[in-house]
Parts: structure tokens; sequence; C-alpha cells
């Protein structure tokens, strides 16, 4: 039980912080005075903290070392990676097409690391995760 409330945690806050880079990405286009506003820089580091403890609560419950869970390792550096892009999509990139550029990659990776997680693998099957809904 309290198993299922901590991963109900992780995909909401995963949920949140996909539509709020999404948002911030949007702003970054169209107002870019919103993205440095403090409760907006807040509220995202206060989520993907959560995002991450839930994470972690879940390796503990399941006693799993993610560097040995190869679909878990794959989900790890992915978020690195996906850390990166958004760091340079919304605060270090130079112009706004090489931040836009990084921001889509972010998605992406981001979308990736859904799938990974969906379907167990590194190299997930699309058709049978869809075949789950
Ligand atoms: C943006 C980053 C992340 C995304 C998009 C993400 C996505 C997801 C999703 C969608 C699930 C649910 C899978 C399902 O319903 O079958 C999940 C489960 C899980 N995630 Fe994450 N996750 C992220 C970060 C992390 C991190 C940092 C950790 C570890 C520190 C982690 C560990 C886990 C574990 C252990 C599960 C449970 C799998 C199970 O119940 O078998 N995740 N993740």
């Amino acid at each position: 039980m309290l198993y299922a409330w901590i991963k109900l945690i992780h995909v909401s806050t995963v949920v949140f912080t996909i539509s709020f880079f999404s948002l911030r990405l949007f702003w970054m286009i169209t107002a870019p005075g919103m993205i440095k506003k403090r409760w907006v820089r807040k509220l995202s580091a206060y989520n993907d903290t959560i995002l991450l403890l839930a994470g972690i609560a879940m390796l503990v419950i399941l006693r799993l070392n993610p560097f040995q869970v190869d679909w878990l390792t794959t989900k790890l550096v992915a978020l690195l990676v996906y850390i990166l892009l958004g760091m340079h999509a919304l605060h270090f990139g130079k112009t706004k097409s090489s931040r836009l550029t990084s921001g889509v990659l972010a998605l992406f990776t981001v979308g990736y690391m859904v799938l990974v997680a969906l379907g167990r693998s590194p190299t997930p099957d699309i058709l049978m995760i869809l075949q789950r809904f």
C-alpha cells in the first residue's frame, strides 16, 4: 500500500515536471522574465526533489541497486542528459534557437525515460506498452 502511494507521487511529479518544463520553454520564448521568477524556480526545485526522493524510496523498498538493473541505469544516465539539456534551454543557452533546440531534445529525452520506465527496458517496445492502456 505504501509502495503504491510512493509510486503515485513519483508518477504525479513526473507528469508535473514534464508539463512545467514545457510551460517554462514556452515562457522562454514569449516571456523570458517568467522563468527567472523565484516562485517558478522554487516550484520546479521542490517538485523535482519530491520526484527524486520518491524514486529513491522505491529503490529502497524494492531493494534494487540502480546500477545493477539496466533500465534503471539507463534512466539515471538519461536523467543527467535531461538536466543538462534543460539547464541549457532555460538558463545558459546563448541564443533562443539553440535554447529551443535543447528544450525539444530535453522533452524527447524525458519521453524516452517514461518509455524506459513503462517498458522496464533500455529499448522499450512501444506497441507492448500501448497494449497495457
Ligand atoms: C524525470 C525523471 C523520471 C521519469 C520521467 C520517471 C518515470 C517513471 C515512470 C513513468 C514510472 C512508472 C512506471 C510504471 O507505471 O510501470 C517510474 C517508476 C519508477 N521509477 Fe522513475 N522516473 C524518473 C526518475 C527516477 C529516478 C531519479 C529514480 C531513482 C532514483 C526512479 C526510480 C523509479 C523506480 C524504482 C520505479 C518503480 C518501478 C516499479 O514499480 O517496478 N525514477 N518512473
